[in-house]
């Protein structure tokens, strides 16, 4: 029986700082729940003397990634590198040296789960990765424990932090684009390269790694259709709350008979629906489930000290598998084979705002398209005049395909009278 457990850290950043900090200030508390001391005992980083804000002692602080794989005393890896490639190769010398790994990583989670966690099964050791998604919410540890049982049909979530960080601030402080995607750089929340947040690639990342793990199949990256806030017109936000619904950089993935669909995009929530009160660098998922029916789960998703507290969440859980000898022990492959809805059977309504010129008998030629497409309209309103000659048409539909969608939006595209479709989203449940 091990007396102490001795971590080796990758990576003193962000959330490196904030898991040293969390082990050094919850010490006693992680003893007692453990019985055995956890502490780190070195640390990965690109420059040895550089001056840290740490309790940390600096002899501990490396940069010969073998000196930590090859100490014996080191049970357990927490990769906290982000980026891809130097961290997926450490995560798999890692485990190839048989040590354990917790990793906060949804780039490589996303892209090469599957294959590492089958590395950490045939080595007999844990890879944990909770931080991955949704920061300081425990949603990997609900699929995989607490949901264990339900058949999930549906996830719909804000898993950004920085988009949402950005969209409130527009929302509600009036802040331009770029002044709120500097105060999120500043306080944390963007990644290294902040496109792959305002792009949605980060979201998308994250909703691979909770579409496989609740539709227990493989999802790929190329399997997500994803659009981010560069979708985003001037006056949207504004329009948006005129009509009673606020923009959400939003995930989504559904699964039924047609198989899975798996999304990211701008989306129009009403405001009633607690998804829009979402604000600022917080995350915010609904499951759906067929026994459990509608669960919400909610807090901070980007940040040092609550992405750090599910980093050591993991730690927790990967001491107590190594103090009991069962690491490595859990069935990791998918059920049920890859199978992706076709544009004919992924079902939404959508938002439509069209400039169009003012102009008698455009209305009824526009409403012509949507019918010759089967679509039925919900909502149909002519916005103020921008100039005198041209008006914004908001058109929002009933449930239609998104291939009537695409139909549409190519008949629209030729019609002479409309000067161009500026924006549309998908619109989420009333
Ligand atoms: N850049 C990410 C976000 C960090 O804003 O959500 C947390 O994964």
């Amino acid at each position: 029986m091990k007396n102490e457990i001795n971590i080796g850290l990758l990576g003193f950043g962000v959330v490196g700082s904030g898991v040293a900090k969390i082990l050094e200030n919850h010490q006693e508390d992680l003893r007692h729940k453990l019985g055995v001391p956890v502490e780190i005992k070195k640390v990965l980083v690109k420059d040895q003397h550089k001056k840290r804000d740490t309790a940390l002692s600096s002899d501990i602080f490396t940069t010969d990634l073998n000196e930590i794989l090859e100490d014996p005393s080191i049970d357990l890896i927490v990769e906290v590198i982000g980026g891809t490639c130097e961290a997926k190769e450490a995560i798999e010398s890692s485990l190839r040296a048989g040590k354990g790994v917790v990793t906060a990583n949804k780039d490589v989670m996303a892209e090469y789960g599957p294959g590492l966690l089958q590395l950490a099964d045939d080595n007999k050791c844990d890879l944990f990765y909770e931080a991955s998604v949704g920061g300081g919410i425990p949603l990997i540890r609900t699929l995989e424990d607490g949901l264990a049982s339900d058949r999930i049909s549906a996830l719909t979530g804000i898993v950004n932090g920085t988009t949402n960080f950005i969209l409130t601030k527009m929302k509600h402080d009036k802040m331009s684009y770029e002044d709120a995607l500097a105060e999120a750089t500043e306080l944390g929340f963007a990644e290294a390269d902040p496109s792959a947040d305002v792009d949605g690639i980060d979201a998308a990342r994250k909703m691979v790694i909770l579409a496989s793990l609740a539709f227990s199949t493989e999802v790929l990256l190329e399997d997500v259709f994803v659009r981010g806030l560069k979708e985003i017109r001037d006056g949207d936000l504004e329009l948006a709350e005129q009509f009673g619904y606020t923009v959400k950089l939003a995930g989504s993935a559904k699964k039924n008979s047609d198989g899975i669909e798996v999304a990211v995009e701008p989306v129009l929530f009403p405001n009633s629906h607690p998804l829009a009160s979402v604000n600022n660098e917080f995350n915010a998922v609904y499951v759906y489930g067929d026994a459990v029916g509608e669960t919400m789960f909610y807090g901070p998703g980007a940040g040092s000290l609550p992405t750090a507290t599910s980093v050591t969440g993991d730690i927790v859980a990967a001491c107590r598998n190594l103090l009991m000898g069962v690491n490595g022990k859990r069935p990791h492959a998918p059920q049920y084979e890859r199978k992706v809805k076709s544009d004919e059977t992924k079902l939404a309504r959508y938002f439509h705002r069209i400039r169009v010129r003012d102009e008698i008998g455009v209305l009824t030629k526009l409403t012509a398209i949507y019918s010759s497409q089967g679509a039925s309209l919900a909502t149909v309103i002519q916005h103020s005049d921008k100039t005198e000659t041209d008006a914004d048409l908001i058109f929002i539909t009933h449930q239609i395909s998104r291939k009537q969608h695409l139909n549409i939006v190519a008949e629209l595209n030729q019609t002479p009278e409309v000067i161009g479709l500026l924006s549309h989203y998908r619109v989420e449940g009333e």
